[in-house]
């Protein structure tokens, strides 16, 4: 059984999804050891405690990125986490964060990278007229949106589309992808050609 740590900041619908796939075996032989969020108001955490996880709150606001860094590594060591996801964690990782677990955190980015990273990665793909966005679950690394890709899931931009369909469409995706990366990295059946995964040993 693995542990999976999840950190959050926000409502928290790729964490219940999580969750959601465990409950239901589309994701096996995992459990969630801890949730974490660094703000206190984030709904996810709330959803988090009334599903009888474990859920903690660490403040990042005016603290040193990598002394608090350190305070969450420590909460997740405790529980024994084997993979890291993010799920809507609106802070950066310190370089020492992201040291300390190699390819053993997961981010989910709603859109088709490398295009559009950064924040409202939807609304930059609605804007720039693209005829097909999506979503992708990569590994993290020191760079913003950029480590290696697990799953992506493709959404085509209908004309009739507004930002808010497209990413409440690419949202649904991002809940499946989420699930079928998890199912790679713990099957641990995957290699790298450069930095292609590709799946089998
Ligand atoms: C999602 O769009 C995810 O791709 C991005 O932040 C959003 C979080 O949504 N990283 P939720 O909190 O999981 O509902």
């Amino acid at each position: 059984m693995k542990n999976l740590g999840i950190l959050l900041s926000g409502r928290g619908s790729n964490f219940l999804a999580i969750a959601d796939s465990i409950d239901a075996g589309r994701i096996r032989n995992a459990r969630i050891a801890i949730v974490i969020s660094n703000r206190a108001d984030a709904p996810g955490i709330e959803a988090a405690q009334k599903r009888g996880l474990e859920a903690t709150v660490i403040p990042s606001k005016g603290k040193d990125r990598e002394a608090h860094d350190r305070q969450v590594a420590a909460a997740l060591n405790e529980h024994k986490v084997d993979l890291i996801c993010l799920a809507g964690y609106m802070r950066l990782l310190s370089p020492w964060f992201v040291q300390q677990f190699p390819q053993r955190i997961l981010n989910i980015h709603p859109s088709l990278l490398p295009a559009f990273p950064g924040l409202e990665a939807q609304q930059q793909a609605f804007a720039y007229g693209v005829k097909v966005s999506g979503c992708t679950v990569h590994f993290v690394d020191q760079e913003l949106d950029h480590g290696a890709i697990v799953v992506q899931k493709t959404v085509p931009v209908l004309d009739e589309d507004n930002e808010h369909s497209l990413a409440v469409r690419i949202l649904e995706q991002e809940h499946a992808a989420y699930a079928e990366a998890i199912n790679v990295v713990l099957e641990g059946n995957y290699q790298f050609r450069g930095r292609r995964l590709v799946r089998g040993t």
